[in-house]
Protein backbone atom coordinates (compact mmCIF):
# COMPACT_ATOMS: atom_id res chain seq x y z
CA UNK A 1 0.00 0.00 0.00
CA UNK A 2 1.14 3.50 -0.70
CA UNK A 3 0.39 6.50 0.98
CA UNK A 4 1.14 9.89 0.32
CA UNK A 5 4.80 10.66 1.08
CA UNK A 6 3.43 13.46 3.52
CA UNK A 7 2.19 11.11 5.79
CA UNK A 8 5.94 9.34 6.17
CA UNK A 9 6.97 13.43 7.50
CA UNK A 10 4.83 13.01 10.14
CA UNK A 11 3.79 11.03 13.58
CA UNK A 12 0.21 10.96 15.22
CA UNK A 13 0.17 13.12 18.86
CA UNK A 14 1.59 11.98 21.36
CA UNK A 15 0.15 13.67 24.07
CA UNK A 16 -3.40 12.24 22.90
CA UNK A 17 -1.33 8.79 23.31
CA UNK A 18 -1.30 8.95 26.35
CA UNK A 19 -5.10 10.02 26.92
CA UNK A 20 -6.07 7.51 24.65
CA UNK A 21 -4.07 4.56 26.65
CA UNK A 22 -5.68 6.09 30.05
CA UNK A 23 -9.06 5.83 28.03
CA UNK A 24 -7.96 1.79 27.14
CA UNK A 25 -7.03 1.34 30.94
CA UNK A 26 -10.15 2.75 32.66
CA UNK A 27 -12.27 1.03 29.91
CA UNK A 28 -11.13 -2.47 31.09
CA UNK A 29 -11.85 -1.63 34.77
CA UNK A 30 -8.39 -0.49 35.93
CA UNK A 31 -8.27 2.80 38.02
CA UNK A 32 -5.69 5.48 36.68
CA UNK A 33 -4.63 8.46 37.96
CA UNK A 34 -4.61 11.11 34.70
CA UNK A 35 -1.94 13.65 35.00
CA UNK A 36 -1.24 13.35 30.80
CA UNK A 37 -4.82 15.24 30.05
CA UNK A 38 -4.17 18.29 28.43
CA UNK A 39 -7.73 19.72 28.69
CA UNK A 40 -9.84 21.42 31.65
CA UNK A 41 -11.41 19.28 34.40
CA UNK A 42 -13.82 21.48 35.36
CA UNK A 43 -16.96 21.60 33.39
CA UNK A 44 -18.02 24.46 30.58
CA UNK A 45 -19.81 27.27 32.70
CA UNK A 46 -23.72 27.32 32.82
CA UNK A 47 -23.90 30.69 31.09
CA UNK A 48 -21.79 29.19 27.76
CA UNK A 49 -24.42 26.06 27.75
CA UNK A 50 -27.28 28.19 28.19
CA UNK A 51 -26.14 29.54 24.96
CA UNK A 52 -25.90 26.49 23.33
CA UNK A 53 -29.65 25.01 24.35
CA UNK A 54 -30.78 27.86 23.15
CA UNK A 55 -29.04 27.99 19.42
CA UNK A 56 -30.26 24.29 19.42
CA UNK A 57 -34.04 25.38 20.56
CA UNK A 58 -33.82 28.11 18.03
CA UNK A 59 -33.08 25.59 15.39
CA UNK A 60 -29.31 27.94 14.39
CA UNK A 61 -28.65 24.78 13.13
CA UNK A 62 -27.43 25.23 9.68
CA UNK A 63 -24.10 25.99 7.88
CA UNK A 64 -23.12 29.14 8.66
CA UNK A 65 -20.32 31.25 6.69
CA UNK A 66 -17.42 29.49 6.55
CA UNK A 67 -14.88 31.96 8.68
CA UNK A 68 -17.61 32.05 11.37
CA UNK A 69 -20.72 34.02 11.83
CA UNK A 70 -20.43 38.12 11.88
CA UNK A 71 -21.72 37.55 15.76
CA UNK A 72 -18.78 36.15 16.84
CA UNK A 73 -15.85 37.68 14.97
CA UNK A 74 -17.02 40.74 16.54
CA UNK A 75 -17.13 38.89 19.76
CA UNK A 76 -13.20 38.48 19.14
CA UNK A 77 -12.62 42.05 18.15
CA UNK A 78 -14.42 43.04 21.42
CA UNK A 79 -12.19 40.85 23.63
CA UNK A 80 -9.08 41.59 21.88
CA UNK A 81 -9.62 44.90 22.44
CA UNK A 82 -11.10 45.56 25.97
CA UNK A 83 -8.09 42.81 27.41
CA UNK A 84 -5.07 43.74 24.99
CA UNK A 85 -6.21 47.55 23.34
CA UNK A 86 -5.67 46.66 19.79
CA UNK A 87 -8.32 47.31 17.07
CA UNK A 88 -8.99 44.39 14.80
CA UNK A 89 -12.41 44.18 11.81
CA UNK A 90 -14.43 41.01 10.75
CA UNK A 91 -11.99 40.63 7.92
CA UNK A 92 -9.07 40.34 9.95
CA UNK A 93 -10.91 37.21 11.99
CA UNK A 94 -11.54 33.40 11.55
CA UNK A 95 -13.17 30.82 13.43
CA UNK A 96 -11.71 27.88 13.70
CA UNK A 97 -12.04 24.90 15.39
CA UNK A 98 -10.10 25.03 17.86
CA UNK A 99 -6.60 26.47 18.07
CA UNK A 100 -5.10 23.82 16.20
CA UNK A 101 -6.74 24.76 13.16
CA UNK A 102 -6.01 28.29 13.34
CA UNK A 103 -2.41 27.58 13.71
CA UNK A 104 -2.84 24.61 10.76
CA UNK A 105 -4.61 27.10 8.65
CA UNK A 106 -1.71 29.95 9.20
CA UNK A 107 0.79 27.09 8.88
CA UNK A 108 -0.77 26.21 4.91
CA UNK A 109 -1.74 30.10 4.29
CA UNK A 110 1.74 31.06 4.70
CA UNK A 111 4.25 28.24 4.03
CA UNK A 112 5.72 26.48 1.92
CA UNK A 113 8.43 24.25 0.40
CA UNK A 114 11.93 25.55 1.54
CA UNK A 115 10.61 27.58 4.04
CA UNK A 116 12.27 27.14 7.27
CA UNK A 117 10.04 28.36 10.39
CA UNK A 118 11.61 29.01 13.77
CA UNK A 119 9.88 27.91 16.96
CA UNK A 120 11.35 27.21 20.57
CA UNK A 121 11.55 24.19 22.08
CA UNK A 122 10.66 22.26 24.44
CA UNK A 123 7.49 22.61 22.10
CA UNK A 124 4.01 21.01 21.47
CA UNK A 125 4.48 18.67 18.67
CA UNK A 126 1.48 19.79 16.40
CA UNK A 127 3.50 23.43 15.90
CA UNK A 128 6.14 21.25 14.08
CA UNK A 129 4.14 18.80 12.43
CA UNK A 130 1.80 21.46 10.82
CA UNK A 131 5.18 23.22 9.63
CA UNK A 132 6.12 19.93 8.22
CA UNK A 133 2.31 19.24 6.77
CA UNK A 134 3.04 22.54 5.45
CA UNK A 135 6.30 21.05 3.07
CA UNK A 136 8.65 24.02 5.48
CA UNK A 137 11.39 22.82 7.65
CA UNK A 138 11.00 23.13 11.17
CA UNK A 139 13.91 25.32 13.04
CA UNK A 140 14.55 24.48 16.80
CA UNK A 141 15.75 26.59 19.31
CA UNK A 142 16.49 25.52 23.14
CA UNK A 143 15.44 27.14 25.86
CA UNK A 144 17.09 25.74 29.16
CA UNK A 145 15.29 24.75 32.47
CA UNK A 146 18.23 27.11 34.52
CA UNK A 147 16.27 30.55 33.39
CA UNK A 148 12.55 28.88 33.44
CA UNK A 149 12.33 27.71 29.88
CA UNK A 150 12.70 31.61 28.69
CA UNK A 151 12.37 32.59 24.94
CA UNK A 152 15.54 34.97 23.95
CA UNK A 153 15.19 36.91 20.90
CA UNK A 154 18.61 36.80 20.54
CA UNK A 155 18.38 32.76 19.96
CA UNK A 156 15.74 33.06 17.96
CA UNK A 157 17.60 35.96 15.62
CA UNK A 158 20.66 33.69 15.27
CA UNK A 159 18.56 30.76 13.40
CA UNK A 160 17.20 33.49 11.31
CA UNK A 161 18.61 32.48 7.39
CA UNK A 162 18.03 33.76 3.99
CA UNK A 163 14.97 30.94 3.94
CA UNK A 164 13.47 32.27 7.03
CA UNK A 165 9.56 32.43 6.69
CA UNK A 166 8.14 32.17 9.93
CA UNK A 167 8.52 32.15 13.91
CA UNK A 168 6.33 31.01 16.18
CA UNK A 169 6.25 31.54 19.51
CA UNK A 170 3.87 29.57 22.21
CA UNK A 171 3.11 31.54 25.01
CA UNK A 172 2.12 30.64 28.17
CA UNK A 173 4.20 27.59 26.46
CA UNK A 174 2.82 23.71 26.46
CA UNK A 175 4.63 21.96 28.04
CA UNK A 176 6.94 24.58 30.61
CA UNK A 177 4.41 26.62 31.38
CA UNK A 178 6.99 29.69 30.45
CA UNK A 179 5.97 33.38 29.45
CA UNK A 180 7.82 35.30 26.83
CA UNK A 181 8.77 38.51 27.97
CA UNK A 182 7.69 41.51 25.96
CA UNK A 183 10.72 42.89 25.68
CA UNK A 184 11.97 40.20 23.61
CA UNK A 185 8.92 39.38 21.36
CA UNK A 186 9.26 43.22 20.89
CA UNK A 187 12.78 42.81 19.56
CA UNK A 188 11.70 39.65 17.63
CA UNK A 189 8.96 41.88 15.59
CA UNK A 190 11.34 44.59 15.00
CA UNK A 191 13.50 42.27 12.72
CA UNK A 192 10.59 40.34 11.58
CA UNK A 193 9.00 43.50 10.54
CA UNK A 194 12.63 44.65 8.43
CA UNK A 195 13.14 41.18 6.87
CA UNK A 196 9.19 40.71 5.61
CA UNK A 197 9.38 37.37 8.64
CA UNK A 198 6.09 36.37 9.55
CA UNK A 199 5.42 36.31 14.04
CA UNK A 200 2.70 33.84 14.68
CA UNK A 201 1.75 33.58 18.42
CA UNK A 202 -0.05 30.84 19.70
CA UNK A 203 -1.91 32.67 22.54
CA UNK A 204 -4.08 29.24 23.49
CA UNK A 205 -3.16 29.31 27.35
CA UNK A 206 -3.43 33.55 27.21
CA UNK A 207 -6.31 33.12 30.16
CA UNK A 208 -4.00 31.18 32.39
CA UNK A 209 -1.00 33.48 34.17
CA UNK A 210 -0.93 33.47 37.47
CA UNK A 211 0.73 36.55 38.21
CA UNK A 212 0.25 40.35 37.10
CA UNK A 213 2.87 40.22 34.91
CA UNK A 214 3.14 42.05 31.33
CA UNK A 215 2.10 40.00 28.66
CA UNK A 216 0.05 42.04 25.95
CA UNK A 217 1.78 40.24 23.06
CA UNK A 218 -1.17 41.62 20.77
CA UNK A 219 -0.39 44.81 21.45
CA UNK A 220 3.28 44.77 21.06
CA UNK A 221 2.63 42.89 17.84
CA UNK A 222 0.64 45.57 16.66
CA UNK A 223 3.52 47.87 17.63
CA UNK A 224 5.76 46.38 16.14
CA UNK A 225 4.54 44.41 12.99
CA UNK A 226 1.02 44.21 12.88
CA UNK A 227 1.23 43.82 9.06
CA UNK A 228 3.78 40.36 9.74
CA UNK A 229 1.36 39.38 12.83
CA UNK A 230 -1.38 36.31 13.08
CA UNK A 231 -2.85 35.64 16.76
CA UNK A 232 -3.94 32.12 16.83
CA UNK A 233 -6.25 31.53 20.34
CA UNK A 234 -8.70 29.31 21.80
CA UNK A 235 -11.85 28.96 23.79
CA UNK A 236 -10.67 25.53 24.68
CA UNK A 237 -8.48 25.88 27.62
CA UNK A 238 -9.75 29.39 29.01
CA UNK A 239 -13.48 28.39 28.98
CA UNK A 240 -13.18 24.76 29.87
CA UNK A 241 -14.54 24.00 25.98
CA UNK A 242 -12.31 21.54 24.71
CA UNK A 243 -14.80 19.02 23.50
CA UNK A 244 -16.94 22.62 21.40
CA UNK A 245 -13.79 23.15 18.83
CA UNK A 246 -13.62 26.70 18.12
CA UNK A 247 -10.81 29.15 18.20
CA UNK A 248 -9.89 31.80 16.24
CA UNK A 249 -7.07 33.43 13.95
CA UNK A 250 -6.78 37.19 13.49
CA UNK A 251 -3.98 38.34 11.18
CA UNK A 252 -4.03 40.74 8.12
CA UNK A 253 -6.87 40.44 5.94
CA UNK A 254 -5.20 38.81 3.23
CA UNK A 255 -4.04 36.25 5.37
CA UNK A 256 -6.98 35.56 6.71
CA UNK A 257 -9.17 35.36 3.29
CA UNK A 258 -6.53 32.76 2.15
CA UNK A 259 -7.47 30.45 5.59
CA UNK A 260 -11.00 30.97 5.04
CA UNK A 261 -10.83 29.98 1.54
CA UNK A 262 -8.60 27.04 2.76
CA UNK A 263 -11.36 26.15 5.16
CA UNK A 264 -13.97 26.50 3.29
CA UNK A 265 -12.79 23.54 0.64
CA UNK A 266 -11.82 21.72 3.97
CA UNK A 267 -13.76 21.83 7.04
CA UNK A 268 -16.08 24.81 6.82
CA UNK A 269 -17.78 26.18 9.88
CA UNK A 270 -17.20 25.30 13.15
CA UNK A 271 -20.38 24.03 14.45
CA UNK A 272 -23.04 26.47 14.48
CA UNK A 273 -24.14 25.87 18.14
CA UNK A 274 -20.65 25.97 19.43
CA UNK A 275 -20.04 29.40 17.73
CA UNK A 276 -23.08 30.89 19.56
CA UNK A 277 -21.62 29.12 23.03
CA UNK A 278 -18.34 31.30 22.20
CA UNK A 279 -20.19 34.39 22.03
CA UNK A 280 -21.69 34.19 25.48
CA UNK A 281 -18.09 32.88 26.31
CA UNK A 282 -16.35 35.68 24.72
CA UNK A 283 -19.15 38.44 25.74
CA UNK A 284 -20.04 37.44 29.22
CA UNK A 285 -19.05 37.38 32.68
CA UNK A 286 -15.39 36.49 32.74
CA UNK A 287 -15.08 35.22 36.32
CA UNK A 288 -15.89 31.60 35.67
CA UNK A 289 -12.12 31.82 34.17
CA UNK A 290 -10.88 33.83 37.36
CA UNK A 291 -12.52 30.96 39.11
CA UNK A 292 -10.95 28.59 37.63
CA UNK A 293 -7.63 30.35 37.01
CA UNK A 294 -7.43 30.65 41.64
CA UNK A 295 -8.16 26.71 41.46
CA UNK A 296 -5.74 26.35 39.13
CA UNK A 297 -3.20 28.02 40.93
CA UNK A 298 -3.61 26.75 44.43
CA UNK A 299 -3.50 23.26 43.31
CA UNK A 300 0.10 24.25 41.18
CA UNK A 301 1.49 25.44 44.58
CA UNK A 302 0.53 22.26 46.05
CA UNK A 303 1.67 20.02 43.77
CA UNK A 304 4.78 21.48 43.62
CA UNK A 305 5.43 21.57 47.72
CA UNK A 306 4.89 17.80 47.15
CA UNK A 307 7.01 17.16 44.97
CA UNK A 308 9.98 19.64 46.32
CA UNK A 309 9.69 17.21 49.19
CA UNK A 310 11.92 14.78 46.57
CA UNK A 311 15.45 16.82 45.48
CA UNK A 312 15.37 14.49 42.32
CA UNK A 313 11.97 15.82 40.86
CA UNK A 314 13.42 19.00 39.61
CA UNK A 315 10.63 21.80 38.63
CA UNK A 316 9.46 24.81 39.28
CA UNK A 317 6.35 26.52 39.43
CA UNK A 318 5.05 27.06 35.94
CA UNK A 319 3.99 30.98 35.44
CA UNK A 320 1.34 30.13 33.32
CA UNK A 321 -0.89 26.99 31.19
CA UNK A 322 -1.79 23.89 33.68
CA UNK A 323 1.47 21.89 33.45
CA UNK A 324 4.14 21.21 35.95
CA UNK A 325 7.27 19.92 33.58
CA UNK A 326 9.79 18.33 35.96
CA UNK A 327 13.52 17.22 35.22
CA UNK A 328 13.85 13.69 35.84
CA UNK A 329 17.34 13.42 34.80
CA UNK A 330 18.84 12.39 38.29
CA UNK A 331 16.14 9.52 38.62
CA UNK A 332 17.72 7.75 35.41
CA UNK A 333 20.29 5.79 34.60
CA UNK A 334 21.92 2.99 32.70
CA UNK A 335 21.46 0.31 35.30
CA UNK A 336 17.57 1.50 35.88
CA UNK A 337 14.93 3.54 33.66
CA UNK A 338 16.81 4.74 30.79
CA UNK A 339 14.52 7.28 30.00
CA UNK A 340 12.15 9.36 30.87
CA UNK A 341 9.92 7.39 27.84
CA UNK A 342 10.71 4.07 30.08
CA UNK A 343 10.25 5.74 33.24
CA UNK A 344 6.35 7.02 31.96
CA UNK A 345 5.19 3.85 30.83
CA UNK A 346 6.54 1.81 34.17
CA UNK A 347 4.97 4.39 36.11
CA UNK A 348 1.43 3.67 34.78
CA UNK A 349 1.95 0.06 34.73
CA UNK A 350 3.22 -0.27 37.97
CA UNK A 351 1.33 2.85 40.04
CA UNK A 352 -1.53 3.47 37.52
CA UNK A 353 -0.05 7.60 36.90
CA UNK A 354 -0.14 8.68 33.78
CA UNK A 355 1.86 11.11 32.60
CA UNK A 356 3.62 12.55 29.45
CA UNK A 357 7.18 11.62 28.94
CA UNK A 358 9.55 14.48 27.80
CA UNK A 359 9.79 12.97 24.48
CA UNK A 360 6.58 14.18 23.24
CA UNK A 361 8.14 17.92 23.32
CA UNK A 362 11.10 17.00 22.01
CA UNK A 363 12.33 17.23 26.01
CA UNK A 364 14.15 13.82 27.12
CA UNK A 365 14.65 12.97 30.23
CA UNK A 366 11.75 15.28 31.52
CA UNK A 367 8.28 13.84 32.63
CA UNK A 368 4.78 16.42 32.15
CA UNK A 369 2.57 16.71 35.26
CA UNK A 370 -1.21 18.25 34.41
CA UNK A 371 -2.87 19.37 37.23
CA UNK A 372 -6.27 20.08 35.25
CA UNK A 373 -7.15 17.66 37.62
CA UNK A 374 -8.62 17.59 41.71
CA UNK A 375 -6.32 17.83 44.39
CA UNK A 376 -7.05 14.39 45.69
CA UNK A 377 -5.70 13.26 42.50
CA UNK A 378 -3.08 15.26 42.77
CA UNK A 379 -2.27 14.59 46.17
CA UNK A 380 -2.72 10.59 46.03
CA UNK A 381 -1.14 10.65 42.87
CA UNK A 382 2.24 13.06 44.00
CA UNK A 383 2.05 10.06 46.65
CA UNK A 384 2.19 7.49 44.14
CA UNK A 385 5.26 8.78 41.87
CA UNK A 386 7.35 9.68 45.43
CA UNK A 387 6.86 5.94 46.77
CA UNK A 388 8.32 5.07 42.56
CA UNK A 389 11.23 7.15 42.56
CA UNK A 390 12.11 6.42 46.29
CA UNK A 391 11.76 2.27 44.85
CA UNK A 392 13.74 2.90 41.54
CA UNK A 393 16.00 5.16 42.26
CA UNK A 394 17.04 4.82 45.89
CA UNK A 395 20.59 5.07 44.90
CA UNK A 396 20.06 8.98 43.66
CA UNK A 397 18.53 9.98 46.89
CA UNK A 398 20.78 13.04 47.30
CA UNK A 399 21.54 13.74 43.78
CA UNK A 400 21.14 17.64 43.84
C1 LIG B 1 0.22 25.01 22.93
C2 LIG B 1 -1.12 24.65 22.40
N1 LIG B 1 -1.62 25.35 21.39
C3 LIG B 1 -2.82 25.07 20.86
C4 LIG B 1 -3.58 24.05 21.35
C5 LIG B 1 -4.88 23.80 20.66
O1 LIG B 1 -5.96 23.55 21.44
P1 LIG B 1 -7.42 23.52 20.79
O2 LIG B 1 -7.30 23.08 19.39
O3 LIG B 1 -8.19 22.59 21.65
O4 LIG B 1 -7.93 24.93 20.89
C6 LIG B 1 -3.11 23.26 22.41
C7 LIG B 1 -3.87 22.12 22.93
O5 LIG B 1 -3.42 21.35 23.72
C8 LIG B 1 -1.84 23.59 22.96
O6 LIG B 1 -1.33 22.90 23.98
Amino acid sequence: MTLADRTTRIAGSPTMKVTATVDRLRRSGVEVIDFGAGEPDFPTPDAIKAAAHAALDANFTRYTPAAGIADLKRAICDRYRSDYGVEYTESEVIVTAGGKQALYNTALSLFGPGDEVITHAPYWPTLTEQIKLADATPVLVRTHPEDGFAVHAKTILDAVTPRTRGIIVNSPGNPTGALIAEAELKAIGEVAARQGIWVVVDLCYEKLIYDRVPHNLPRVLAETCRDQAVLCGSASKAYAMTGWRCGWQIGPAPVIAASAAIQSHSTSNVTSITQKAAVAALLGSQAPVTAMLDEYRKRRDRLHAWLAADPRLRCRKPAGAFYMFVDIGDVLSTEGFRTSLDFADALLDESRVAVTPGEAFDAPGTIRISYATSMENLEEGSARLLQFVGRHAPHAATAR
